[in-house]
């Protein structure tokens, strides 16, 4: 297995909860960049408040950070067609997050995808590394 290229992303939580914090964001920003399954999961996170500790929030924000990173680390053609929801960072029947979550492609089978996250307070890091072979 040969390492193809790495791709890094830092989020302060808070544009999240800005973003989310506009009723028409809060229906429509999900739905952009979910994929179904991630959505699924999402749905059942409970949503009394909008603050950067919201399980919603904490959820959403790791997988835009995720699929930032993963976007870096696509080679320039494939990061022309891009669509944050056709990429899941969940597993299917999941009920709970899994710590180190691994990225199903929706185009390339012999390739994975590593990712590692750390967080400080409302900051959230990950990084991607795209694998062959
Ligand atoms: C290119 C992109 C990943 C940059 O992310 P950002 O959060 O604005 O900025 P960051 O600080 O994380 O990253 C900047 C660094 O990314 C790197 N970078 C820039 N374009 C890149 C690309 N196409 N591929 C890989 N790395 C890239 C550079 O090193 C840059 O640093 P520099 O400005 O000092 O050269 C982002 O703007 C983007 O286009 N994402 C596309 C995803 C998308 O479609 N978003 C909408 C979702 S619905």
């Amino acid at each position: 297995m040969s390492v193809r290229n790495v791709g890094i992303d830092i989020l302060f939580l808070p544009r999240i909860t800005n973003l989310m914090s506009k009723e028409i964001n809060s229906r429509k920003f999900p739905l952009r960049i979910l994929h179904p399954v991630e959505y699924e999961f999402y749905e059942r996170l409970p949503d009394h408040r909008w603050d950067s500790l919201n399980k919603r929030i904490r959820f959403l924000a790791r997988c835009w950070s995720v699929k930032e990173a993963l976007f870096k680390s696509l080679d320039n053609s494939r990061q022309q067609h891009f669509e944050f929801k056709e990429w899941c960072t969940v597993s299917e029947n999941m009920t709970e997050k899994p710590a180190a979550p691994s990225i199903t492609s929706p185009h390339m089978e012999d390739e994975t995808f590593k990712v590692s996250l750390s967080h400080d307070g409302e900051y959230i890091t990950a990084i991607v590394l795209r694998l062959q072979g």
